[in-house]
């Protein structure tokens, strides 16, 4: 369980601490476009909860990724929306069709009877982790026992989760949601202060399972008013936050926040005590990192729609990306931290030799660029 890591270069990034080369690792790098995820989910009934509820599969399904690319970390494979399904709204994945709750919460009935669901209830999230912890371990060549690389376990923000349970099912305009976030903000900070609570005990026991960092998807944090995105999004991820254990046997669990169209609002974002942010492919890394003068490392941000362009495309935007860094030690001797990553998840069509050329070219130029001194 305790294997010393092989490769730890993500979470050197993740605290700004020196690393050979750039980690990498891609949002929904376990999933469609890998042909042998596709054959495993025929298995598990053609279905993702069977897949995600069954810490077998979730494992076999974790690893495919890294079997194949050289990256630099694993993520659980789960979903956000196993939370509010947890407190009774009835998730399913319809056939083509996006996730759907079958008890949406819409009302003051139905806000009323949400509460802190029984952990129990995920324990089959918690198994997958220390499962996939088990299944991390290697020998190396010296014979020992090692971890390939971290796991990386993860939530939905509150935010992001109320949109889906108050929507029911994904949404293009927000209506239901910000309905009741203008009319009844009462209602819409009960059900964030219920889902805080929940999601800060569900990182603790991903933690206490075996999750060496953990990430917050705030993925509709960008659909807010500017005043609302602090008020409806931000201050429920810092109460997460403060709940969450910060150090696990003696190792600081790193923390990534990201919110999809976040950037405006960076500084805010990186004062919430997250230990990294994550950004989408609107910013530019370089001055991302001096509006926050290094203090938090930076996840991201190549655009997923250019592993759709030829391999030597790919790997002229990814030497653009880490280029637009720079260098991660600074002339005052501090270092800034980067872990290369997509500006939102890999796209379910996306070419197989493309994602190999990515990371082969994070792992080559960000090692000429150290080089250079
Ligand atoms: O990154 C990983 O490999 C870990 C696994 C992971 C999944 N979902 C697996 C999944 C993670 C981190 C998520 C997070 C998630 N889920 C988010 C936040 C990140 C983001 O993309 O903004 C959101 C909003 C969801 C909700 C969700 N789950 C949607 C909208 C869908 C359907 C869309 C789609 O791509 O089909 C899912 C299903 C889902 N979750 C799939 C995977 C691999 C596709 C499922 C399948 O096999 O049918």
């Amino acid at each position: 369980m305790n294997a010393p890591l092989q490769n730890d270069s993500f979470l050197r990034a993740c605290l700004r601490q020196p690393t050979d080369h750039t980690p990498v690792w891609l949002m929904r790098q376990a999933g469609r476009y890998l042909p042998e995820y596709k054959a495993t989910r025929v298995q598990a009934g053609n279905s993702f909860m069977g897949l995600a509820t069954n810490p077998q599969y979730a494992t076999e399904v974790t690893l495919q990724p890294l079997d194949r690319f050289a990256l630099d970390a694993a993520i659980l494979f789960s979903d956000i929306l196993t939370v509010p399904d947890a407190m009774g709204l009835g998730l399913s994945f319809g056939a083509g069709e996006g996730p759907r709750f079958a008890h949406p919460v819409r009302n003051e009935a139905d806000v009323a009877k949400l509460a802190i669901p029984d952990m129990d209830k995920l324990r089959y999230v918690f198994d997958a982790v220390s499962s996939i912890r088990k299944a991390l371990v290697t020998t190396n060549s010296q014979g020992q026992q090692v971890s390939r690389v971290p796991l990386i376990g993860f939530t939905g923000s509150p935010w992001t989760l109320a949109c889906y349970m108050v929507e029911g099912a994904g949404s293009d305009d927000y209506r239901l949601v910000k309905t009741m976030l203008y009319s009844r903000p009462d209602l819409m900070h009960r059900i964030l202060a219920v889902t805080a609570d929940t999601v800060a005990l569900y990182l603790n026991a991903q933690i206490e399972a075996g999750a060496q960092a953990v990430m917050i998807f705030d993925s509709w944090g960008g659909v807010l008013e500017h005043r609302a995105f602090e008020t409806f999004s931000l201050a429920y991820t810092r109460r997460v936050l403060s709940q969450l254990k910060r150090e696990h046997q003696g190792q600081r669990v790193p923390c990534i926040v990201f919110t999809k169209g976040g950037g405006l609002w960076l500084e805010q974002i990186a004062a919430t005590g997250a230990d990294v942010v994550g950004l989408d492919w609107t910013c530019d890394l370089g001055q991302a990192r001096q509006r926050v003068d290094d203090a938090v490392a930076l996840q991201g941000n190549f655009d997923p729609m250019a592993l759709f362009a030829t391999p030597d495309a790919v790997a002229a935007e990814a030497r653009a990306v880490l280029d637009s860094f720079g260098k991660h030690r600074r002339a005052d001797g501090r270092h800034g931290g980067h872990v290369f990553n997509l500006g939102h998840g890999i796209n379910q069509h996306t070419p197989i030799e493309n994602v190999q050329a990515l990371v082969e070219t994070v792992h080559a130029h960000s090692r000429h660029i150290r080089q250079q001194g």
